[in-house]
């Protein structure tokens, strides 16, 4: 099952909530761009297997966690081997872990045969986590809440994504809480949301350039100045709009022309060394 990563076009924090968490506004995109799951029966039990070493398949992984709430949810006695290929990098602001969570009961509602309800997924996606009900949905959507609260929305963007990592994680708390005590000096003010909205049902991406906008960003090229760095050279390689993307550190650049995208690639992992990672990628949903 192929678990894709996402982009934030926008991202909002409106304010601090009492439970810790911010309440957001932000507009979400899948790639064609992700790891691979796989589901095998097994008698009792959940395993994982995964080939990237410094991911820890225990009960901290975010797979495996789902995995046995949905067991527990549902009362099934039944166990599942679940092997992860893993692509994207991790602690990147893309949704990777979150996004292998939403599949993994996508997977085994399949594999144990619940037929649970999209309703019923849902609720146990947003006790696990906050970006995990926007990859049941699976298009682009725009979330509200702590993110958990998904309305699709109408796209019909084509562009070339450049999705690079520096090659260093950020933390989410690490990036929220860093907002918190420095967002009124350092954010910009945003745009209204509807503004990209209209421009991604228009496929305008000149627009979609003007009307991206991340709260979270400013923080976080603070403290790693190689994000605005990164930001230049794709808007310098003809990038409509660069940005990062939620909690960082992954940084994007959209282009019409995929030539366009490929140089500012070469150019980053020549400048940046072997320690950036680049992949050109596109929207992974179905134009609507
Ligand atoms: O929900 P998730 O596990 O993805 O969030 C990780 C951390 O990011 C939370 O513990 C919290 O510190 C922060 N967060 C937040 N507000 C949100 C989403 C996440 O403060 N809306």
């Amino acid at each position: 099952m192929f678990s894709p990563v996402k982009v934030n076009l926008y991202l909002r924090i409106v304010g601090k909530r009492s439970d810790g968490y911010h309440e957001l506004e932000t507009v979400m995109a899948p790639l064609d761009f992700g790891d691979t799951l796989t589901f095998e029966p097994l008698s009792s039990g959940i395993t994982l297997r995964c080939d990237n070493p410094s991911l820890p398949t225990d009960d901290s992984n975010l797979v495996v966690r789902a995995a046995k709430r949905l067991a527990e949810r549902f009362g099934v006695k039944r166990g599942a081997a679940i092997t992860l290929v893993k692509r994207a990098p991790l602690a990147a602001g893309i949704g990777g872990g979150s996004s292998n969570a939403a599949f993994t009961l996508l997977g085994l509602n399949r594999l144990w045969e619940l037929n649970a309800t999209k309703a019923q997924l849902g609720e146990v996606a947003a006790a696990l986590g906050s970006d995990i009900n926007f990859f049941l949905e699976g298009g682009v959507a725009l979330c509200r809440g702590r993110g958990e609260r998904v309305e699709p929305v109408p796209c019909r963007l084509a562009a070339h994504v450049l999705l690079v990592n520096p090659g260093f994680g950020i933390s989410t708390k690490w990036a929220y809480e860093s907002w918190a005590k420095a967002a009124a000096g350092l954010t910009a003010a945003p745009s209204d949301v509807s503004v990209l909205l209209r421009a991604l049902a228009e496929n305008d991406l000149a627009g979609v350039g003007a009307g991206m906008y991340n709260s979270l960003e400013a923080p976080s090229v603070g403290k790693f100045p190689v994000l605005e760095l990164l930001k230049r050279r794709m808007r310098d390689a003809g990038a409509a709009g660069a940005m990062m993307s939620g909690s960082g550190a992954s940084v994007f650049g959209l282009f019409a022309r995929k030539t366009d995208a490929e140089v500012a690639a070469a150019q980053i992992r020549a400048q940046f060394g072997p320690s950036a990672w680049a992949w050109v990628c596109q929207f992974g949903c179905p134009v609507v």
